[in-house]
């Protein structure tokens, strides 16, 4: 058995709701898992000890909801945008050319660069999605790939039906030989529910799908305009109904009376050109809300968790400390998970340093890298 203590806390959230927010905080580590919380005054002995020196200490970010395993890039659709052209789903099938050509070493090369990349962040969970293969080869190889490399995969056959394809075909594929495919290598299952992806009939037939083979269940949905996204997804009991952009009262009521979380992706909103999704509604009529990056090459390409937490401070109406939570314990109940997303006594030891006196500063200082250093499971890796 190996053991650390941190010490030199200046400000420690942990999220747990009988420790809530530290000053002047300590942390035991055992192997890979928090073992004790409590002020500095008090810390029991440990074999290491690390001082981080007053500095700010909060769980490391739970991105729920990602695109990862893709190859190409989408500069000149993002230029178009900026230009006043509207997203689409359409431009999906632009990445799905890409990575459809892709080596395996190519595409798992690119997922291990993003996940790099957001781990230098602080983000020690990540969620991502398959849909960029769309035939059961490539869906089955996406997954295959992911599983190596993140703690969360998603199958996401039902993204678009591929150009060419016919609608009802491809349904019956994407629920039959391609679902069975896929399953053994994934957690969750999602459909793009929206005007040019998957209507509502035939979204609850690939969710109905999915869970009788045993699959959880997420939802793309109410991202380009009003659906029945959010309505599903609470109808299906999925644990997550990701995107909200656009939600009437009854959309609120439904989810704030559900297990479902609402998780917003306010950096896809900017990119996009949507309105950011009514987090502050959301809270206050009692939904659980997560914020994530939804990093992929089209409608979000950030793996800035931090960025996200600011813009919803600063645009969304949000505390600091309910983005925080959002960002993390709101990731982890998306994503169904009790071992992260905080760091009450038995959490895997996921510790994100800011170089920063308070969490405060990821919105009062945006845009400027904070991250000082970052442990998955008790090992450091920045
Ligand atoms: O979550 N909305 C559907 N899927 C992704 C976008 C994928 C893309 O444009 O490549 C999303 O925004």
């Amino acid at each position: 058995m190996s053991s650390a203590v941190v010490t030199g806390i200046g400000e420690l959230t942990t999220n747990d709701p009988e420790l809530g927010r530290l000053a002047d905080a300590a942390l035991v580590v055992e192997d890979g898992v928090v073992a004790w919380v409590g002020p500095a005054s008090s810390a029991p002995a440990a074999d290491g000890a690390v001082d981080v020196g007053g500095r700010a200490v909060l769980p490391g970010w739970v991105d729920s909801h990602t695109h990862l395993v893709f190859a190409g890039d989408r500069t000149a659709e993002f230029e178009a945008r900026v230009a006043g052209r509207p997203y689409t789903a359409g431009g999906i099938a632009v990445t799905v050319s890409a990575t459809r050509a892709a080596s395996d070493e190519e595409l798992a090369a690119n997922l291990r660069r993003h996940v790099a990349e957001a781990a230098a962040q602080g983000t020690t969970t990540v969620e991502t999605k398959t849909g960029y293969g769309l035939t059961v080869a490539d869906e089955v190889r996406s997954a295959r790939i992911a599983a190596a490399e993140v703690d969360e995969v998603t199958f996401l056959g039902a993204h678009l039906v591929p150009p060419g394809a016919d609608a009802a075909g491809y349904l019956d594929l994407v629920t039959g030989e391609m679902l069975d495919a896929v399953a053994p290598h994934v957690r969750w299952a999602d459909v793009f529910c929206e005007v040019g992806a998957f209507d509502e009939d035939q979204s609850r037939t690939v969710l109905r799908a999915a869970a009788a083979r045993g699959l959880g269940l997420r939802v793309h949905g109410n991202q380009l305009g009003e659906g029945p996204g959010v309505r599903l997804a609470v109808e299906l009991g999925a644990a997550s109904v990701d995107h909200c952009a656009h939600l009437s009262a009854a959309d609120v009521d439904a989810l704030a009376g559900s297990s479902t979380v609402a998780t917003l992706l306010p950096a896809c909103d900017l990119s996009t050109r949507q309105p950011l999704a009514p987090a502050r509604r959301l809270l206050d009529a009692g939904a659980t809300v997560a914020l994530a990056s939804n990093c992929n090459p089209g409608s979000s390409y950030t793996s800035s968790m931090a960025f996200c937490v600011a813009t919803a401070v600063l645009q969304m109406g949000l505390t600091v400390r309910e983005a925080v939570a959002a960002a993390t314990l709101g990731g982890a109940r998306a994503l169904r998970r009790d071992d992260v997303g905080h760091l009450g006594v038995g959490a895997r030891a996921d510790l994100h340093v800011l170089d920063a006196p308070s969490a405060t500063h990821l919105a009062y200082r945006p845009g400027v890298p904070l991250t000082w250093a970052v442990w998955r499971a008790g090992v450091r890796l920045r």
